[in-house]
């Protein structure tokens, strides 16, 4: 089976919120709990798991949702085409962050959790990306003391330019989170 487990409350709560009125992916279904979690407020989500006991679960637990499509395989490779959504959850395995911001429409936000608070931005992968890259803008924020999740959205268009036009946290200067 492949690693990683069911996203924890606090994280399902965010997605609830920022899932409303949206056409979602997912990127990791592992037991469908974030899938069920989004389905509740999403116009629809479209979610993927690699490993086939993992989806069985999923697909179990998500079928009275009947704006959710469970899909078996790997998640780049299935989406490829799909889209564009208003939301995608990142939550599985390695991220391919030129596919998920294809997959987005301008305005569609990022989710990515399971953040450990305080790292600094340079090197790590994840942080560098989603804080540092202008086709975004994002923000840290604290999920549990001990945990931190980044939201991001794809910008809609032309931005300013120079330094002060980004945030100590665009700029990767700040690594302290936000509380939520
Ligand atoms: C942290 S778990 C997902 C938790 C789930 N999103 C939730 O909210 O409960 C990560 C999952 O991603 C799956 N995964 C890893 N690489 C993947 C890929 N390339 N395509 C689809 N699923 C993948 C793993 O099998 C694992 O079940």
């Amino acid at each position: 089976m492949t690693g990683g487990g069911s996203s924890i409350p606090e994280v399902q709560s965010l997605l609830r919120v920022l899932a409303a009125g949206r056409n979602v992916a997912e990127l990791g279904a592992a037991f469908g709990e974030g899938a069920a979690a989004m389905a509740e407020t999403a116009r629809s989500v479209v979610t993927v798991e690699l490993d086939p006991e993992r989806a069985a679960h999923a697909r179990a637990r998500l079928a009275r949702h009947a704006n959710v499509e469970l899909l078996e395989g790997d998640c780049y490779e299935l989406l490829r085409g799909r889209g564009p959504f208003g939301l995608v959850f990142a939550d599985g395995g390695v991220y391919d962050w030129e596919a998920i911001l294809s997959f987005l429409e301008p305005g569609g936000l990022i989710v990515k959790d399971d953040l450990t608070p305080g790292r600094p931005v340079a090197g790590d992968p994840v942080r560098e990306f989603l804080l540092r890259d202008p086709r975004v803008a994002a923000v840290e924020i604290l999920t549990t003391p001990q945990s931190a999740a980044i939201v991001a959205v794809k910008r809609t268009g032309q931005r300013r330019t120079g330094a002060s036009s980004a945030s100590p946290s665009e700029r990767g200067t700040s690594t302290r989170p936000s509380a939520v």
